[in-house]
């Protein structure tokens, strides 16, 4: 029987674990506060910006918006990131990407101070994560991982095959794999074979930004499945990068989009900025 990965449900039940840990901080007068900027007004950051506040409220995080014009310079930016940083009251900062295109996003996610990095986007927390440090993790990947260990699929010594190597989702997923002492292959636009390799996968993460791309020929039986992607189809319906019809007769387990792994990105949001709270005890 193919199990289908519950991410809403996941994600609810991090978000009421961190609920009752928020209650314990404000006991200690330590109230988590998350910073978010967005700089322009793009329709889809709209959304995410606006989820992620209704996610603050959920676990009784105090948010901050900002939202910038588009004609807001990377100096004026520079500076609201600096002044976030100096602030004892907030443990987070989150700027919104992608940014205008004369701001350089590079400099600016380098501006925010690592130990309110909760997107796990600074060089530094990047770094951390694949030396094996203590530091924030990019939301996504690490929302991959809650997923198969709150489903108990073990990773130990299982073969994972990761197809995308982008900064925010493939490079760290493969780190966090790495660390739970999986095999782990990062397939990209220029891999050789790609059905063979990928038919090697006892765990195949998919973030390659095609839609409906992996069918039953990229598949061995009884893999688990976990698809990053998000698209509209031509009926505008949600649809990921993996054909879940095509595939679901083949699979042990499987994250259906939606409801698989995009709820888990802001979970995993909330539990950074918890952290962040937290070092502050
Ligand atoms: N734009 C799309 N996804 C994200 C995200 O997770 N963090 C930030 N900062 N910007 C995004």
């Amino acid at each position: 029987m193919v199990t289908i990965i519950d991410g809403k449900k996941i994600s609810t039940d991090i978000k009421d674990e961190l609920k009752e840990q928020v209650i314990k901080l404000k006991e200690k007068n330590i109230e988590p506060c998350l910073c978010v900027i967005q700089v322009g007004n793009d329709p889809a950051s709209t959304i995410y910006v606006r989820n992620k506040k209704k996610a603050c409220e959920y676990v009784g995080i105090k948010s901050i918006a900002y939202e910038l014009g588009e004609e807001t310079t990377q100096e004026q930016l520079m500076d609201l990131i600096n002044e976030l940083n100096n602030r004892k009251d907030v443990h987070g900062i989150l700027v919104q990407l992608p940014l205008p295109g004369h701001i350089d996003e590079e400099k600016i996610i380098r501006a925010i101070s690592p130990e309110k990095d909760v997107d796990g986007f600074h060089p530094e927390s990047v770094g951390r994560l694949s030396i094996g440090q203590k530091g924030f993790i990019s939301c996504t990947p690490a929302g991959v991982i809650q997923l198969l260990k709150r489903y108990g699929i073990e990773i130990e010594g299982k073969e994972c095959v990761i197809v995308g190597r982008s900064n925010i989702v493939g490079k760290p997923m493969a780190m966090l794999m790495l660390r739970e002492n999986a095999t782990v292959t990062v397939c990209h636009s220029r891999t050789r074979n790609l059905p063979e390799i990928t038919s090697r996968a006892d765990i195949l993460i998919v973030a390659m930004g095609k839609p409906r791309f992996i069918t039953k020929e990229y598949v061995k039986p009884g893999a688990v499945v976990i698809d990053v992607g998000i698209h509209r189809n031509e009926n505008n319906k949600l649809c990921g990068d993996v054909d879940y019809d095509d595939v679901i007769g083949k699979v042990s387990a499987i994250t259906p989009v939606p409801g698989g792994v995009g709820p888990m990105t802001i979970a995993m949001l909330m539990y950074n900025c918890v952290e962040a709270a937290k070092s502050c005890e």
